[in-house]
């Protein structure tokens, strides 16, 4: 089998950018961060997207990864996906240009969007054309991706009882079986 889930998350990744005009879960586009944006450690950015109205997507897992080095930094669990978007204030996340958040459902591994590529840089000019939006929670990430670390913020109607957490191999695994099937797909087409 895999050897290693190193090179599953930016393979799976990859293969589902690439292969996403194919995907068959309607239309989820995550439309900030934008590509090569800088987000600086020590302010709060928006993360905002939109979806299809009857896709039957309610709640959202949100995690943040990077192309080249392994882990996840949990992001919120259970958003109810029509608040449209959600900010993030950073405390001391490192620095790296090659970040991506994840939209999916990591309980069975079913990635619906992925942002643009951008960066976090350490600290620095905040953007004064990237303003947290007012009327949507704040979620604070604190440092780099910890295995045992739980999600920042859990929201829906399950908050008060944090579901048990299942191993993110069984999810990476299946978000990269579903691209390798796209890919066959794909494939298969031509
Ligand atoms: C600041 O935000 C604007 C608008 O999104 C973007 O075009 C620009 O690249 C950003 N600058 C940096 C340094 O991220
Ligand atoms: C993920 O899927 C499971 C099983 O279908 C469901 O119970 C759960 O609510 C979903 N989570 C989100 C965030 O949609």
């Amino acid at each position: 089998m895999f050897s290693s889930r190193q090179l599953l998350t930016p393979l799976s990744v990859l293969l589902f950018v690439t292969l996403l005009p194919l995907a068959a879960h309607g239309y989820f586009q995550v439309t900030a961060p934008t590509k090569g944006i800088e987000w600086a450690n020590g302010q709060t950015y928006p993360v905002t997207w939109t979806k299809g109205l009857l896709d039957g997507v309610d709640f959202v897992d949100l995690e943040l990864t990077r192309m080249s080095t392994d882990g996840l930094i949990l992001v919120a669990r259970d958003v109810p996906s029509q608040t449209g978007g959600l900010n993030i204030a950073l405390n001391s996340v490192p620095a790296g240009d090659d970040y991506f958040l994840l939209v999916l459902n990591s309980t069975h591994g079913i990635m619906y969007a992925t942002s643009q590529p951008f960066s976090i840089v350490n600290s620095g000019s905040s953007n004064s054309s990237v303003q947290p939006i007012a009327s949507k929670p704040t979620v604070t990430l604190s440092g780099g991706p910890n295995p045992t670390a739980q999600f920042a913020a859990t929201f829906g109607s399950s908050s008060g009882a944090l579901r048990a957490w299942h191993p993110k191999p069984a999810a990476v695994l299946s978000a990269c079986f579903i691209s390798l099937a796209m890919f066959a797909g794909a494939v298969a087409v031509l």
